[in-house]
């Protein structure tokens, strides 16, 4: 999916990574370089390399956020993995920020205990990094991948008055294209095939991942993490792992325009 935190559909959040992770493993080397030569300079530079990766930390944070609310699909195995990633970077930088805090109560005399502080954070770091690397490399979160066809990442924010919503820009999508539609807190895909159009869940039922960034072909879309397929005109599963299908909406083309009627709940 394409990041939400991104220039040009460059994700923003894998590129300030790099900053607290050079910062804090270096403030781990020269703090190391200080207890084996004895020299307080190396632990003075530790200190800088520190205040850098906080500030790194945070600066990387903000896109990291963003994309867990907002491009990470909700109630899937990647926002665990991600709310995973994004605590344990936490503790990562409370520690390194303790350590800042226990050196000046407790002079350089305390190197032993901070390194080994510093060592269990670059530990979590690695840790966070990996299931970081899980979440691009598998989950494809801030990868803007297209198919052959399927044209550029589309989405919209629209509304529903009574239940029917005005899908805007519909005639931008060509057959076996897709674009998500937030409406009403819901994630929907409106897709155009050979038949017409169609509207389905963002919602794969196996683990969550989202429909709109995988492959449609002859109204069969298929699930970019593990690769279940729904036909989806009907929903029904058309190849596994997922074993149940997707829920489908009414479409409506009157006047030129295009309408997708949600259901609606009595009070
Ligand atoms: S999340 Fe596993 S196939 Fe869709």
């Amino acid at each position: 999916m394409r990041s939400k935190a991104s220039i040009k559909g460059h994700s923003l959040h894998p590129m300030l990574v790099s900053f607290p992770i050079a910062f804090f493993t270096g403030a781990l080397v020269f703090d190391l370089l200080r207890w084996i030569s004895g020299k307080i300079f190396y632990s003075d530079i530790a200190e800088v390399m520190i205040v850098a990766g906080i500030i790194g930390s945070i600066a990387a944070a903000i896109p990291g956020v963003i994309d867990y609310l907002y491009t990470v699909p909700p109630k899937s195995s990647g926002k665990k993995r991600a709310a995973k990633h994004g605590i344990t970077n936490v503790c990562v930088l409370l520690i390194f920020a303790g350590t800042l805090i226990y050196r000046t109560h407790n002079g350089q005399d305390a190197i032993t205990t901070i390194l080994l502080l510093e060592a269990v954070a670059v530990g979590l770091m690695v840790f966070a990094g990996w299931m970081g690397g899980t979440l691009v490399a598998r989950n494809q979160i801030g990868v803007d991948h297209r198919f052959a066809e399927a044209g550029k990442w589309k989405e919209l924010h629209l509304q529903a008055q009574d239940g029917r919503v005005e899908i805007t820009d519909f005639g931008e999508l060509k057959t076996d294209q897709m674009m998500l539609v937030h409406v009403d807190g819901k994630r929907i895909v409106v897709a155009r095939t050979e038949s017409g159009f169609a509207a389905f869940d963002d919602h794969c039922p196996h683990r969550g991942g989202s429909l709109a960034g995988g492959a449609m072909i002859c109204g069969t879309v298929q699930c970019p993490w593990h690769g279940s397929q729904f036909d989806v005109h009907s929903g029904a599963p058309k190849a596994g792992p997922a074993k149940t299908g997707i829920p489908v909406y009414a479409l409506q083309l009157a006047g030129g325009k295009l309408y997708l009627q949600l259901p609606v709940s009595n009070p």
